[in-house]
């Protein structure tokens, strides 16, 4: 047996994870022990619960409006007890925040082999997503296996000089999720209009903090106050530099729904029935055209190219004329709409997991 440690710490890398650990704790060869650093606390047990995970280990990090130079020195010191009593014989963790960047870091000086699950996401720019272009690629170059979610993400590692046997091509694990949670008919629990178009946002990107994020508030609000035959659905990421701006900007608008994040199978359920998206985030970036939604971004990076380039995703960056008048377009403009609803999934097929546990028994058996 092979002790395998899956290392889980916000809402994202949970959705990303479950379905690794759904497949690992099937493998006869591994033990499967969960860690969650819970450097986010309710947003990470939702999802836990919902894919009923109970993990091994909690080391309960999350504090209110946490730095960022505390809870990487808090996670490197709790992560190394966890190594030091857990000697598990490999650790994975998903994507680039900081629990992923301090787990590869505690791992390299533990020398124990880490996985790197959605290893190779670029924008080419250090503070362009912040922190986590530098976490993606920390967390890279102390990798022993990455699983690049796209071919792209995999050329990427390359020009990095990773050597190509240590890189697998495997999809993302969003997408297994997805269907996984869509297949059981999710309900929304949130009270809509249903004669309104539902434009459904999220956003709470660390760069876009201040004057970024007041120019979104101004052009939803815009965007509400300017057409009657749509609803905003907003479920307010919990940060303090998102919530208490969005509340003052956006509160009590008859056409503005403002409401605590969504559990992820509510979560789908509004994916499924909005019109169009309007988000920062990188797991709805990858979810939503699999659903067949227009997703206009507003950021003006994006380290997920595929489905900007198959014309389903769309930058807007975070001017609020720009985000007001490309979801105008979209709204009023029936072919511009229906080029952009296509229902494709350049980022998996659902059978990521597969591929990395593939890639780990292999190793076991070697
Ligand atoms: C983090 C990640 C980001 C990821 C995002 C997913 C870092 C630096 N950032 O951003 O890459 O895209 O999660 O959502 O790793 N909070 C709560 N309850 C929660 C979660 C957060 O109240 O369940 C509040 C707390 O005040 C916390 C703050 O949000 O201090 C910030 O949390 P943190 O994990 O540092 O950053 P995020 O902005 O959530
Ligand atoms: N999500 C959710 N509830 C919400 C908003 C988002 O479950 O209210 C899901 C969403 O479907 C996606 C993930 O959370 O799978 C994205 O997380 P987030 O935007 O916090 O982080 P990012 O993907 O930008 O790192």
């Amino acid at each position: 047996m092979k002790k395998i440690l899956c290392v889980v710490g916000t809402r994202p890398e949970a959705i990303k994870m479950a379905p690794v650990i759904a497949a690992l704790q099937n493998e006869a060869w591994a033990e499967c022990r969960v860690l969650a650093t819970a450097q986010h606390r309710h947003m990470l047990d939702q999802v836990l619960q919902l894919f009923a995970i109970e993990p091994d280990i909690d080391l309960d990090i999350m504090r209110p409006n946490q730095a960022l130079t505390t809870l990487t020195a808090r996670l490197l010191l709790d992560l190394d007890d966890v190594l030091q009593a857990e000697k598990p014989a490999a650790v994975l963790a998903q994507g680039d925040t900081t629990t992923v960047m301090t787990v590869a870091l505690a791992c390299f000086y533990h020398q124990i082999p880490f996985g790197h699950v959605e290893a190779g996401l670029r924008t080419g720019q250090l503070f362009n997503p912040f922190p986590e272009e530098a976490n993606r690629i920390i967390a890279g170059h102390l990798a022993r296996w990455h699983f690049a979610p796209t071919a792209s993400a995999k050329s990427n590692l390359r020009r990095e000089g990773i050597p190509e046997g240590h890189i697998t091509v495997t999809g993302n694990t969003v997408i297994d999720a997805l269907l996984q949670i869509a297949a059981q008919n999710p309900k929304l629990t949130v009270e809509l209009p249903t004669d309104k178009r539902l434009v459904l946002v999220t956003a709470h990107r660390r760069e876009n903090f201040g004057e970024p994020f007041r120019r979104v508030c101004t052009a939803l609000r815009t965007l509400a106050d300017r057409n009657a035959d749509i609803h905003i659905l907003y479920p307010v990421h919990p940060n303090p530099n998102v919530k208490d701006v969005a509340h003052a900007m956006l509160g009590g608008h008859a056409r503005i729904t403002l409401c605590e994040p969504l559990d992820y199978a509510p979560f789908v359920a509004a994916m499924q029935r909005a019109y169009l998206l309007l988000t920062d985030s990188g797991g709805v970036q990858e979810e939503a055209p699999a659903l067949g939604k227009p997703v206009l971004v507003m950021r003006t990076e994006t380290e997920r190219p595929e489905a900007v380039t198959a014309g389903v995703v769309k930058l807007v960056g975070t001017d609020s004329e720009c985000i007001v008048a490309e979801t105008q377009r979209l709204l009023d403009d029936q072919t511009a709409y229906c080029a952009m609803a296509r229902g494709v999934s350049p980022y998996g097929d659902g059978h990521a997991a597969e591929r990395i546990v593939h890639v780990l028994r292999t190793w076991a058996a070697g």
